[in-house]
């Protein structure tokens, strides 16, 4: 009789612990499916969304080269700088100095045939390292260039659009290599530059004194030959954004 008893115990007891493995199974996997979704588009494709991604920071490159900090999204909006670039569908972009490609995966996942341009090995091998995770369609958006100082490395003709984003203030004789650079943008393509204020800021950025104020940038971009120089200093606290266009 008690033996019976332990008997039923023993199976209820083990009945019970079934019971709760099957809740928590279906529990955990409900999350799953819940933080599948939420990570998609409402077309339920991309789980990869550009606007979510933050490269890894690049704490210190020496000298006062640079750092990329938390929190960028929110105040160089890249969904505005990227409206400014107009229609890139298709289209081939060169982004000088390219670093950890922070707009080359944005550009990419629009569809832009992006041109990683960098004179540092580091960058541009951390791109083909990050490239490798990424789908198949979205890596053959992706190429890499290691370039020189004074040189973009860009065949004649060889870009529809150009960007030029957190760097014009380590290029040395900027007014130079924008010239060169025109060179390999088609006719009717088009350029965009955006940088420092040169204002005191609360976010890291090279020092006033190595910053390109926006009427040198313009001068240097109408010497260099562009045309319909357009300067927006307000869509963005901390940045201008210079646009312009080769004939
Ligand atoms: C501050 S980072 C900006 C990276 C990227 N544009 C971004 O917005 O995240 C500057 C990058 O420009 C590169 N660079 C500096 N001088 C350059 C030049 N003359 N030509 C091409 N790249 C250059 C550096 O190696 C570095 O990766």
């Amino acid at each position: 009789m008690i033996l019976g008893q332990i008997v039923v115990g023993e199976v209820k007891t083990k009945l019970y612990i079934c019971f709760v493995l099957v809740k928590t199974i279906k529990f955990v996997s409900l999350f799953f499916v819940l933080a599948f979704f939420a990570s998609c588009d409402n077309d339920g494709k991309s789980i990869f969304k550009p606007n979510r991604i933050e490269p890894p920071s690049i704490q210190d490159k020496g000298k006062s080269l640079y750092k990329e900090n938390v929190g960028r999204s929110s105040w160089q909006q890249p969904e505005l700088v990227m409206n400014k670039m107009g229609d890139i569908d298709g289209k081939v972009i060169a982004d000088i100095g390219a670093g950890t490609g922070f707009f080359v995966l944005r550009m990419a996942y629009k569809n832009a045939k992006v041109i990683a341009i960098d004179i540092d090995p580091v960058m541009v091998n951390y791109i083909e390292a990050f490239k490798e995770n990424l789908p198949a369609e979205i890596q053959s958006n992706i190429s890499t260039r290691l370039a020189e100082e004074n040189d973009p490395k860009l065949k004649d003709g060889e870009v529809d659009k150009v960007i030029i984003i957190n760097t014009v203030s380590y290029i040395n004789k900027l007014q130079d290599y924008l010239a060169i650079l025109k060179k390999g943008i088609k006719s009717e393509g088009f350029i965009m530059i955006l940088d420092y204020k040169s204002k005191i800021i609360d976010i890291p950025a090279p020092p006033l004194d190595d910053r390109v104020s926006i009427g040198k940038l313009q001068m240097y971009l109408a010497n260099a030959g562009y045309k319909n120089i357009i300067v927006d200093d307000t869509s963005l606290e901390y940045q201008y954004i210079v646009t312009a266009e080769v004939e």
